[in-house]
């Protein structure tokens, strides 16, 4: 790689790539082996070690490639100090940040709204396990965050913008909260990939993307990553990967290095497809709310103007004026939008989540009235999407 700085869509085709000494291929080959040859002397090798080629449950080859992908585009091609360990899945990602950073005792301020998975770990699973407390808070809201923090909180987590609500907050101001009470901030990125932010830029210690989402984009594999400080990522390697099991398959991170390659392309139509839904659907009368950061109406517009770079993320909730058969309805009536739960692939995908779920307090009192649809944006053409989404309300109208 040469030495001036390269930008992102170079580093997303050549970073953690080359020519294969092996054969000559000019692509990283797929190494779907769980074993490595041991040196003569093994006797010096730790067997929990990730230094050296051993097991694929300490480090293997793909994971290795993609775990440079990742660093680079992260930090924009100047990795310093930063590593990412790359895990079998978001949840893996985030599970080993708390498992690793969280022990008996200590305390967590998290985001009120984040990826479900997180609601039940800390509200439920890490408190009965292991005596760890949370409190959620609204992390857009900087007095709610900082009244939160007690002398034993060791870890603030923030999901921006969150899911479901696209709610944004600001990683700077909370990272200052959190360095001025002794604790890491880790930020679960997933929407926004590193082509519209890089936390660790603006003061967080540990990003967390699931990879199944944008990075990998094409809705066929599953993997998550953690990127932080070398010394942050060799603790999580070596207690959580190693000791708890949530290796990626050499598969799924070949996979998602090959869909990486066109993460920032993708992330622009991403973004311009949202755009054009959310403005499509916030001027139609038949919608009860949109929930877009690119909407002037969102109430953290400003903030993700000023710290999303180059859209607004691909990600939207909106409802349709009705009760929840009216949202059913809807759905069905798509004929090009897909009904399924993830996001970030190629195709656009809705999913209906009906209103008085456990977390709807945490939502927006539009959310609490109407339920919401998550939409996620695809790749298809932004005409195609709004004829789609324009019939099916004509549909049920
Ligand atoms: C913001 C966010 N974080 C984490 C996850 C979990 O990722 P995975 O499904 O790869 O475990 C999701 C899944 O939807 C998510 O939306």
């Amino acid at each position: 790689m040469p030495d001036e700085p390269l930008h992102l869509e170079t580093l997303s085709v050549h970073a953690g790539n080359d020519v294969d000494p092996g054969t000559g291929a000019i692509r990283r080959p797929l190494v779907m082996a769980n074993s490595y040859a041991l040196p003569d002397d093994p006797s010096e090798l730790s067997w929990s070690g990730t230094g050296t080629p051993l097991y694929t449950r300490n480090g293997g080859a793909n994971q290795g490639w993609l775990e440079q992908k990742l660093a680079a585009l992260e930090t924009g091609g100047d990795p310093g100090d930063v590593e990412a360990v790359a895990l079998a899945t978001g949840v893996a990602a985030l599970h080993a940040v708390f498992f690793t950073f969280l022990g008996a005792g200590d305390h967590v301020v998290s985001s009120d709204v984040t990826y479900v998975a997180v609601f039940r770990l800390l509200t439920e699973l890490l408190p009965e396990k292991y005596g760890i407390t949370a409190t959620l808070v609204d992390s857009s809201d900087l007095d709610a965050v900082r009244a939160a923090i007690r002398p034993e909180t060791r870890l603030v987590h923030v999901e921006t913008p969150a899911n479901p609500t696209t709610r944004v907050t600001d990683v700077a101001a909370v990272a200052e909260i959190a360095h001025a009470a002794g604790a890491l901030l880790s930020v679960d990125a997933t929407f926004a990939t590193p082509v519209l932010q890089r936390p660790l830029a603006e003061g967080a210690d540990l990003v967390v993307h699931s990879l199944t989402k944008y990075i990998n984009g094409h809705g066929d594999a599953m993997g998550g990553a953690v990127i932080a400080r070398g010394e942050l990522v060799e603790r999580i390697r070596a207690e959580a990967m190693v000791n708890v099991g949530g290796a990626i398959s050499p598969f799924n991170a070949w996979l998602i290095m090959r869909g990486s390659v066109t993460l920032p392309l993708r992330m622009r139509q991403h973004c311009a497809n949202a755009m054009a839904v959310a403005e499509f659907l916030a001027g139609d009368p038949r919608v009860a709310y949109v929930a877009y950061p690119g909407l002037p109406s969102h109430p953290q517009h400003a903030l993700a103007a000023r710290t999303l770079d180059g859209g607004f993320g691909g990600m939207l909730a909106f409802a349709v004026r009705g009760d929840a058969a009216m949202q059913n309805r809807f759905v069905a009536a798509l004929r090009i939008v897909t009904s399924a739960v993830s996001l970030g692939h190629d195709e656009s995908l809705v999913v209906h989540v009906a209103p008085g779920g456990e977390r709807d307090r945490f939502y927006p009192e539009e959310f609490r009235k109407w339920g919401h649809l998550r939409f996620s944006a695809g790749l298809e053409d932004p005409r195609d999407l709004v004829a789609d989404l324009r019939q099916a309300l004509d549909q049920v109208g």
